[in-house]
């Protein structure tokens, strides 16, 4: 996970916000650290750990800021929002700190949970090496299929009743996308797991309406690029053991996957 998956997302959104290479294992520990912030019931020291790692982040990113605003880069889009002045300092650090875990937290899930429903259905494999064309539809299934945001949440505005479901004005609503994407009502044969499933893309492995994903077609572009060139570049490659699962809720992955790579 951290030597492939967690690559590529770290390295589209250090390199977005203008931050340098050298800092991106920092970033990987400090979004490991802050996942379980989407969970409910943290225990304390798992907690604590990830207030540690926010401050940390944050004290960074102020710094970092200060820093490009005296001397921006034309060529780095973040540089130029800072120097403009248009956003505060915070608000730029929070938004920085927004992109950062919203950008590779889950990505890397995607890789991750892609490699293992791929290996685990040898049979879709060897579909997407005889028509490569399909990889943007296999992304679409991995995200139905092993959603790598499970839920997210909405505040009733009002009160009201959904399926016999009553809620007061205030509610705060989870839903559980990842029980969408295996909604039988949408897709025929929830379970099974096919690359050229053709309503794959009725997802909503990203949400939906005013909050959905705004990586989405990063988030998406990045899957077909890891997983086609992964998969091109090592035939055979095979899991090696069980790997150990993040154990988080809302973030649906693996901490370690090993691997061999022929
Ligand atoms: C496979 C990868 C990803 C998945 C599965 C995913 C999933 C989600 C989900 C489920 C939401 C909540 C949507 C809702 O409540 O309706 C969300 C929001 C968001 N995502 Fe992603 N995301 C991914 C990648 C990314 C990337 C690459 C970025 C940034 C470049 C990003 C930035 C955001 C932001 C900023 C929000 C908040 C939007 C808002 O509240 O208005 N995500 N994402």
């Amino acid at each position: 996970m951290t030597g492939f998956a967690a690559r590529l997302p770290v390295t589209m959104i250090g390199r977005l916000l203008g931050l340098p290479e050298a800092d991106d294992d920092y970033m990987l520990e400090w979004g490991e650290a802050a996942a379980p912030l989407l969970d409910p019931g943290l225990s304390w020291p798992v907690y604590r750990r990830a207030q540690v790692a926010l401050r940390g982040l944050n004290e960074y990113l102020t710094a970092h800021f200060a820093r490009v605003r005296a001397n921006p880069d034309a060529e780095d889009p973040f540089a130029l929002l800072a120097a403009s002045g248009e956003l505060s300092d915070r608000e730029l650090v929070t938004n920085a700190a927004l992109l950062i875990g919203a950008g590779f937290e889950t990505t890397v899930n995607l890789i991750g949970n892609g490699i293992v429903a791929l290996l685990e259905h040898p049979d879709q494999l060897e579909r997407l090496r005889a028509e490569p064309e399909l990889w943007p539809n296999a992304v679409e299934e991995i995200l139905r299929y092993s959603s790598p945001v499970q839920r997210t949440a909405r505040v009733a505005r009002e009160a009201g009743e959904i399926e016999g479901f009553a809620f007061a004005e205030g509610t705060v609503i989870s839903l559980l996308l990842a029980g969408a994407n295996r909604d039988p009502a949408v897709f025929a044969d929830p379970h099974v797991f096919d690359v050229a499933r053709p309503e794959a893309k009725r997802n909503v492995a990203f949400g939906y309406g005013i909050h959905a994903c705004i990586g989405a077609a990063l988030a998406r572009m990045e899957g077909v690029v890891a997983l086609s060139a992964l998969f091109e570049r090592y035939p055979n490659l095979a899991l090696d053991g069980r790997g150990t699962h993040r154990g988080l809720s809302t973030l649906y992955g693996w901490a370690h996957l090993p691997a061999r790579l022929a």
